[in-house]
């Protein structure tokens, strides 16, 4: 059985990058489960248990300064807007980590197996921390082992992420090696240990794994740009997506008949890319129909088509937001099923790095 494990932080708005790189994804694949689970079912065979986790990663935002009243904020806002984008807390545990403690304490036992050299090669820390890595958090730095905590509590099989999380996937494989290693027993003839965590295979679009910002190719579209214009929110209204893709940076040239006459253009590229992900076909079929014509033509399309895909979440969402009770609801159910699936796997590290708990 499949254990599908992912996490957004709740930090800024959910913008297209989010979207086309991860949540479409998450959507997919529980909508995917679920229907496994009922084969499974109607086959008759042991209960289904093909599990979706989703989590917002409040303590990763932990890593750079935040404002605590725009986290608390911005956890309700994105549990909000994952809803509208179709995750359902009914078929996928919805949850944030504050409220499963396991997560915490997981990363401290795996932090005497997590190596320093490890670490250090993350370039996610070296983009963040630019050149003032004295004054960066510990949290900044050992947020990878935080992630791998994540996905080995639950023993997860298939973590769907966009391309930049991909290196911190692999450290969590590595980690679950090494601590396998070292701390499994010697179960196995092979000497290899015993496996107490599970390797996590990233699962990655082979499309939309790196969404870039709108104002430069070269970047990829994030929440910490400080330029709106820099990126689509989900909750864009309809006249802030046009002017968004109007303003989008471009060159002169038509666009080509064929890919490689994108070479070198990094930002009509990526308004391609973007535009195929949302219709679900490929920038070599974008190219086919819009050969020759400029982005005077290219963008309003592009704009229309982003408009029509993102009325009903936004629509979703903005109802959402207005019912707290609700969502406080979800995210506690859902928290509540998360300590119950993440307990045997911390109880099991517990034991195995001979830490004594009498319970
Ligand atoms: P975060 O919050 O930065 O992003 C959430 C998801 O969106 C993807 N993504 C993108 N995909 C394509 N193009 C882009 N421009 C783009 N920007 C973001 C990310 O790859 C991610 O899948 N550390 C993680 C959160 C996390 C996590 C985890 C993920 C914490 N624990 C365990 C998976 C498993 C992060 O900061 O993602």
């Amino acid at each position: 059985s499949r254990r599908i494990v992912s996490g957004i932080q709740p930090t800024g708005n959910l913008h297209l990058g989010n979207y086309l790189g991860a949540i479409r994804n998450w959507v997919r694949m529980q909508d995917e489960m679920a229907e496994a689970n009922r084969i499974e079912a109607v086959e008759g065979g042991s209960a289904a248990q093909n599990q979706c986790l989703f989590f917002l990663a409040d303590l990763h935002a932990l890593s750079l300064p935040h404002d605590p009243a725009e986290l608390r904020r911005g956890t309700l806002e994105m549990a909000a807007a994952l809803v509208a984008c179709g995750i359902d807390p009914a078929r996928s545990i919805l949850f944030n980590q504050a409220q499963v403690p396991a997560h915490a304490e997981l990363q401290w036992l795996l932090s005497g197996t997590a190596r320093m050299g490890w670490l250090n090669r993350m370039t996610q820390f070296k983009d963040k921390a630019g050149k003032h890595r004295e004054g960066a958090s510990i949290a900044l730095f050992t947020y990878p082992v935080l992630q791998a905590a994540d996905v080995l509590l639950y023993q997860a099989t298939h973590v769907p992420v966009g391309e930049d999380q991909k290196q911190h996937l692999e450290l969590a494989r590595d980690i679950a090696q090494k601590f396998n290693n070292d701390f499994g027993g010697a179960s196995d003839d092979d000497g290899k240990g015993g496996t107490i965590f599970t390797f996590p295979e990233p699962i990655i679009p082979p499309q939309a794994a790196r969404i870039m910002s709108l104002r430069d190719g070269t970047a990829k579209m994030s929440k910490s740009d400080p330029s709106e214009m820099s990126r689509i929110n989900l909750n864009d209204d309809a006249d802030m997506i046009m002017k968004k893709v109007k303003k989008a940076k471009t060159d002169a040239e038509p666009l080509p008949s064929e890919l490689d006459g994108l070479d070198g253009r990094a930002e009509a590229l990526n308004l391609v890319t973007i535009y195929a992900a949302m219709t679900n076909t490929m920038p070599a079929d974008v190219l086919a129909e819009f050969a020759g014509r400029g982005f005077g033509q290219f963008k309003p399309a592009l704009g229309e088509v982003l408009v029509e895909t993102l009325a009903p979440i936004t629509g979703r969402f903005a109802a959402l937001l207005k019912d707290r009770e609700e969502l406080d609801a979800i995210l506690a159910r859902g928290a509540a099923h998360a300590r119950e699936l993440a307990r045997p796997t911390l109880s099991s590290a517990y034991e195995a790095l001979g830490l004594v708990r009498v319970v």
